[in-house]
């Protein structure tokens, strides 16, 4: 069994290394499943878990830690009182911490069945984005309310949660700005989303661009997940009682909120994580699930992937996910070796 571990946190290159056990898989308990993994995403979030992040708990010196939350793979076996999950069966797992290796034990709860029309990789990419995209809307409807909807800008519009937002912005008519950091970043949007504007901010004028691309309306919210550089300007595009809704920080440095108009302007800051997708009742988690899975049997294309490598070549696919202008999750996969529910791979 391989393992891709850390004992302390740091840039990912370094702290990373890979385990090989002799000893078998741990056994599932009760309600729930063994499942041996074949794909799992090195997503942007998994990295910042590596490296540690303000607020994010540090990690102990010494203890040992496997990065990963979410991938696909066959139940290994059931652990007692599971139902609804055999031996053999497809899943996608999350949340589930500890992906980054041949096998992960999880509540089988958090083990979605993969319908035959879903493939692996798309399977492995199933459940953070399109959840977060669903926490994401929700968040953007509360900002919106019942009045006059937009227009909403977001940052880092090419990444696979913004072609996702996209995608979701073009089907309910909401009137997105879509902000890039590069030319070619741009020209790529375009290309997939002819009616939504983009703007890109290597442009000097970029924030004349938004404006007028909005008809010289302020922003009633911004989705953010690039943070400081970015924050003071998005700010200042803001509308009064306007709200930033941030999900992640690619960017780098710190903006501190007493720097910014919050009060002044009546402006509303929301933080929105997928980690809080568990406390959803279980009548929404069910309805987002579904979602999910309709978005992968009809759209597969919105499940792009950068690149794949082998649980074994951790380093090179955590470089990869930091290669500018890289579309697409990038993958990490272990052999489809033998075993229970070889043949249900697909
Ligand atoms: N809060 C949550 O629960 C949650 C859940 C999922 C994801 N996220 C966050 O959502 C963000 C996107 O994730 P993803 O998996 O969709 O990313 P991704 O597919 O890896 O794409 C990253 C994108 O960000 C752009 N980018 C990278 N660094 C940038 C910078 N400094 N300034 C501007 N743009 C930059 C890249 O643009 P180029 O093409 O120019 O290189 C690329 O389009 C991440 O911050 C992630 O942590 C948050």
């Amino acid at each position: 069994m391989r393992t891709v571990v850390h004992t302390r946190q740091g840039n990912p290159a370094d702290v990373l290394t890979l385990r090989e056990d002799p000893d078998p898989p741990p056994r599932p308990g009760t309600g729930q499943v063994l499942v041996r993994l074949l794909v799992r995403p090195v997503h942007p979030g998994d990295l910042a878990g590596v490296e540690g992040m303000p607020g994010l708990a540090e990690q102990r010196l010494g203890e040992v830690r496997t990065p990963g939350v979410e991938g696909m793979g066959v139940v290994e076996s059931v652990g007692p009182d599971v139902r609804g999950l055999r031996p053999g069966q497809r899943v996608a797992v999350f949340p589930a911490p500890g992906t980054w290796a041949d096998f992960v034990v999880v509540a089988a709860e958090r083990a979605v069945p993969v319908p035959d029309g879903v493939d692996d990789e798309t399977a492995a990419l199933l459940l953070v984005n399109p959840l977060t995209l669903r926490m994401l809307y929700r968040a953007l409807e509360n900002a919106l309310g019942e009045q006059d909807k937009g227009p909403v800008l977001q940052t880092a519009a090419g990444s696979s949660i913004g072609r996702l937002v996209s995608a979701a912005a073009v089907r309910h008519g909401l009137p997105l700005v879509n902000l890039v950091r590069s030319a070619s970043g741009a020209q790529r949007m375009r290309e997939a989303y002819p009616t939504l504007p983009v703007v890109t901010t290597s442009d000097g004028d970029w924030r004349e661009q938004v404006r007028r691309h909005t008809g010289g309306r302020p922003l009633q919210a911004v989705l953010d997940c690039v943070g400081n550089p970015l924050t003071q300007d998005l700010v200042t595009l803001l509308a009064d009682g306007g709200t930033l809704i941030t999900y992640g920080r690619l960017g780098s440095g710190t903006t501190a909120l007493e720097e910014l108009p919050v009060v002044q302007r009546g402006l509303t800051v929301q933080g929105v994580t997928v980690w809080h997708w568990t406390r959803r009742g279980p009548e929404e988690r069910a309805q987002d699930v579904a979602f999910a899975l309709d978005l992968a049997r009809n759209t597969p294309e919105l499940f792009e992937v950068a690149a794949r490598y082998d649980l074994a070549d951790v380093e090179a696919a955590v470089e990869h996910v930091r290669r500018p202008g890289k579309s697409g999750t990038v993958l990490l996969t272990s052999p489809r070796s033998t075993g229970a529910g070889q043949e249900a791979v697909r």
